[in-house]
């Protein structure tokens, strides 16, 4: 490892030194764009307060500006010998700038430096997978759509209760999925919020312009108390893998719906030869791997959220102990963007058997219709519940248009107020 930015002299055991650098050398990569300009936006505010001549910031920001584009390019690689991404920043500014280089943080800690850098990576996360949700609720919209009438049994219990429809299942994961969107934006709330100028996390003797960096750096305000910017660091990411979770759920939900549906017990739906897998051994087999991988998946997020949560019993001020939060934080992000990815390929590729699904709307799904005719037509319902209960063996299979066609209540089979599900699909904001 070479020379750390905190070397004043002696010797340091080079065991403890991987013990305590470990990876974050490698999850530094996926943050050091963000690093880059954070580190730019904090040189221009020098220069705003006088702190760094004119001539210092543009020679400066050339040079970052230079890695940037070097990082762009894939060719900013940090390695083992880089304790960190904001070592590696000072030490390639201080090869470059020499002495000037050597100036890049004043008024900075990496302790904000990797805070800062972590909001900006989690805003563009937090983006990434609202637009890959609204993907999949558009997917799922388009389906309930498609099959608007479809009858499929509504099951309580895993056991056939009500007729019911595939746009009815289709627009309730739809709108599930727009529930965890929604979480995932109001998290951006405490994400938008500039931590830089907190240094080690109780300010600094400069006045810096920590207004003017925030309003560079694009976010919405300014993370103001330095001390509850640093206990952020862990909190905002368990919210951010919470609103995950909500997303990973129902798409777990979902995934167990179509394992159900596909397996030859339902013969409801099967997969496009695309989307499915073979056995080494059984010829026969087609099997739905993907689907069984997105439900497992919810648990990797879980798991990273526990993760996180085992580790965020500390005191105030910086620890250590908050590198840690990098790696569940990055896992469960990747997991789930790369699941919410397969949701529209998915929901796409359904293929419904719709004789099927007609045919498993069998006769004592209507118990429950008959009971409601029988007491619009004046018998008390407790007593049409009974009459019907006794009669379950004589109960003729109903007509299914005909009954989901007299779901006519706002949410049910003949009014799921697509409309206004494609409404709030479209907000952006
Ligand atoms: N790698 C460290 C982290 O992720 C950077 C901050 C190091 N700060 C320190 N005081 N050792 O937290």
């Amino acid at each position: 490892m070479s020379r750390p930015l905190w070397d004043k002299g002696g010797v340091s055991d080079a065991e403890m030194m991987r013990y305590t650098a470990r990876d974050d050398w490698q999850l530094d990569q996926r943050l050091l764009r963000y690093d880059l300009l954070a580190t730019a936006a904090h040189v221009r505010g020098l220069g705003r307060i006088g702190v760094l001549t004119a001539d210092e910031v543009d020679r400066m920001t050339g040079a970052i500006d230079a890695l940037s584009e070097e990082c762009a390019r894939g060719e900013l690689v940090l390695t083992i010998a880089d304790e960190d991404g904001h070592s590696a920043i000072e030490a390639r500014l201080t090869q470059s700038l020499g002495e000037l280089g050597k100036k890049i943080h004043t008024g900075r800690s990496r302790n904000d430096q990797v805070l800062v850098a972590l909001r900006l990576y989690e805003r563009d996360a937090t983006l990434g997978l609202c637009a890959a949700a609204t993907e999949g609720a558009h997917a799922l919209l388009d389906l309930a759509r498609a099959e608007e009438f479809t009858p499929l049994p509504g099951y309580t219990h895993l056991q056939r209760a009500v007729p019911s429809s595939v746009g009815l299942w289709a627009a309730g994961l739809s709108e599930s999925v727009l529930d965890a969107r929604d979480m995932l934006r109001a998290n951006l709330r405490l994400i938008d919020r500039n931590p830089l100028g907190g240094a080690a996390g109780y300010g600094v003797n400069i006045p810096l312009d920590r207004d003017g960096v925030t309003r560079e750096l694009e976010f919405a305000g300014v993370n103001v108390n330095p001390i509850a910017a640093q206990a952020s660091r862990g909190t905002v990411e368990v919210g951010l893998l919470a609103a995950a979770w909500q997303l990973m759920a129902t798409i777990r939900r979902f995934a167990w719906d179509v394992s159900l549906f596909t397996t030859s017990e339902f013969g409801f739906v099967k997969l496009p030869h695309a989307l499915t897998t073979g056995s080494s051994i059984m010829p026969n087999k087609r099997n739905p791997d993907v689907v069984e991988l997105m439900r497992a998946a919810c648990g990797v997020v879980q798991g990273a959220m526990n993760e996180l949560m085992g580790m965020l019993s500390l005191p105030s001020g910086y620890h250590r102990d908050l590198q840690l939060t990098k790696a569940p934080l990055m896992r469960g992000l990747d997991e789930t963007l790369a699941t919410v990815r397969m949701l529209p390929l998915v929901v796409r590729g359904l293929e419904f058997d719709r004789i099927r699904m007609r045919a498993a709307v069998s006769a004592d799904c209507y118990a429950t219709d008959r009971a409601v005719e029988l007491a619009l037509a004046g018998v008390p319902f407790r007593d049409a519940y009974r009459q019907v209960a006794a009669e379950l063996d004589t109960l003729t299979p109903g007509d299914p248009d005909a009954s989901l066609r007299a779901r006519t209540s706002p949410g049910a089979c003949a009014d799921l107020r697509l409309d206004s599900l494609q409404a709030r699909l479209d907000t952006a904001g």
